[in-house]
């Protein structure tokens, strides 16, 4: 629990700044409000240390890469409906040779 307990922050802080640039094109939200966009754009998948972020299916929409328990990379597509980065491609470390 302690490590769940310690990750939100970076996924707020993220949640924060992508909803704030996603606020700005769509949305009767007025300018200066603060709102929690954590579930709009992860759903109940909000959980894991977001390790980096690109563009992996070169569909010029920003793909989040989040490690999990100590084993799983999960990258979470961006999509164009709620939730926003949907968990897609799932690889196990533990498949890659240690070589
Ligand atoms: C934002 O929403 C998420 C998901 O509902 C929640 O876990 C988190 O605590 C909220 N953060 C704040 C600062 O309220
Ligand atoms: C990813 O794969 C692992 C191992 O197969 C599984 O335990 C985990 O639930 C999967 N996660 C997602 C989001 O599909």
């Amino acid at each position: 629990m302690a490590a769940a307990s310690r990750l939100p922050d970076s996924w707020v802080l993220l949640a924060l700044l992508l909803g704030r640039l996603a606020l700005l094109g769509v949305g009767p939200v007025p300018a200066r409000a603060l709102h929690n966009v954590t579930a709009e754009l992860f759903g109940a998948e909000a959980w894991g240390t977001l390790a980096a972020f690109g563009d992996l299916n070169s569909d010029k929409q920003t793909d989040l890469f989040v490690l999990r328990e100590r084993n799983d990379l999960i990258v979470f597509l961006a999509d164009q409906n709620a939730p926003y980065f949907k968990p897609k491609v799932n690889v196990s470390l533990k498949d890659c040779p240690s070589s």
